[in-house]
């Protein structure tokens, strides 16, 4: 039996193949490759030892997805596939709407039609908006400030739908906090297009050289230093959350939702100061105006990852800080051209 990663060459989906192949799992990948690029596969190899059957498709083609379910014996699906740029999503909504739901709708009604009734998706924190307190709990209220946030709260909707009608699903609602860091190989890390919106990625680029300095935004906001307060979780914990989730699917069904995060905040100026030490050079910022939508802060209370799936993030911040700075190091133009 198979695991199909949709969405699998990407930043999270291929540090998740990686932790499936080294656990012996057989995976097949589904992308397009909008953006992510083919070679990540090789690393894949290079990592694992193993070369993932791979399928270059879309979501929105529903051929593209009954290809890989009638070729392959799949069980299991782990839903990475999307767009998630949430500017991106203000400017271009139907594009973000009919790729991730469309895309997620064609995906489920191809393993319903297959029997394959065990999902992982790809939620996040967005789902909480501005949340009252933090740690924020699975419980919290839901809203959204943006098309993005809205397609994965509208995924998640659909998918408690799907169970209501058909008790035999398994489907496991994943909350990711801030995914950062990389593959300790320093062969697969994130790899932006163009200007990167998240923090991560732009002080990694500051840190050598190719911007000239981080632009902090805001620094009048409701937490310790002023600057926006996250739980930055590293890539390869959030990839084995994925495993955990698998496993609870196999055993019961249902729709249980989790944060994957550390439970830990820090802040932008932490974050700085954290990157630093990995480099052993100072990095040069600038407070500037905020940025709109944002808010002060955005940490889990993880609790229920830990009692229900027996995951928790093992890596702190140093360590995400780095495997990032390893990454970009080894990689100045990510996986290149
Ligand atoms: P990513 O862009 O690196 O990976 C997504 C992959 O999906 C890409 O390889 C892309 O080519 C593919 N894809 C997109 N649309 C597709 C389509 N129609 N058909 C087939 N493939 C398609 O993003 P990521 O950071 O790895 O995120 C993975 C998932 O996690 C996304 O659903 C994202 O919304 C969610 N998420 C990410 C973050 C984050 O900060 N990175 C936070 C919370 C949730
Ligand atoms: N920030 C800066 N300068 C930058 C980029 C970001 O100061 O150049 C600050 C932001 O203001 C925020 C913090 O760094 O305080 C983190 O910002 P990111 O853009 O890295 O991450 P966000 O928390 O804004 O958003 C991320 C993903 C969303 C996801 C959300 C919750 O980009 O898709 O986490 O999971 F919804």
């Amino acid at each position: 039996m198979a695991i199909l990663v949709t969405g699998g060459t990407g930043f999270i989906g291929s540090h998740t193949v990686v932790q499936l192949l080294n656990d012996n799992r057989e995976v097949v990948i589904l992308d397009n490759l909008c953006n992510s690029k083919l070679c990540v596969l090789d690393r894949i190899k290079e990592i694992t030892g193993k070369m993932p059957k791979f399928y270059q498709g879309d979501i929105l083609n529903i051929e593209d997805i009954e290809k890989v379910f009638k070729e392959n014996n799949i069980d299991s699906v782990i839903h990475f596939a999307g767009l998630k740029a949430v500017g991106e999503s203000v400017a271009k909504p139907m594009w973000y709407y009919h790729n991730n739901i469309t895309g997620t709708l064609n995906l489920c009604n191809v393993m319903s039609k297959y029997n394959c009734k065990r999902i992982v998706f790809s939620s996040s924190a967005t789902v909480y908006g501005k949340p009252q307190s933090v740690p924020i709990n699975e419980d919290f209220p839901l809203s959204t400030t943006n098309p993005y946030g809205e397609t994965k709260l509208m995924i998640e909707r659909i998918l408690s739908d799907i169970y209501v009608s058909d008790k035999d699903w398994s489907i496991s609602i994943l909350r990711y906090f801030n995914p950062i860091g990389a593959h300790e190989s320093g062969l697969m890390g994130e790899d932006p297009k163009g200007i990167p919106n998240n923090l991560l990625p732009y002080v990694a680029r500051v840190a050598f050289g190719k911007y000239d300095h981080v632009n902090v935004f805001g620094n009048d906001y409701a937490t310790p230093d002023g600057t926006g307060v996250r739980d930055y979780i590293h890539v390869v914990d959030l990839a084995n959350a994925h495993l955990k989730a698998l496993d609870r699917a196999a055993k019961v069904t249902g729709v249980e939702h989790f944060n994957i995060g550390t439970g830990v905040g820090y802040s932008v100026l932490d974050i700085i100061h954290a990157f630093e030490k990995a480099v052993g050079h100072e990095i040069k910022y600038e407070i500037c105006e905020r940025r709109p939508g944002d808010i002060d802060e955005c940490y889990a209370n993880p609790k229920k990852a830990y009692e229900v799936l027996g995951w928790k993030a093992v890596y702190g911040i140093d360590k995400m800080c780095l495997d990032a700075a390893n990454w970009q190091k080894k990689n100045p133009n990510g996986y290149g051209d």
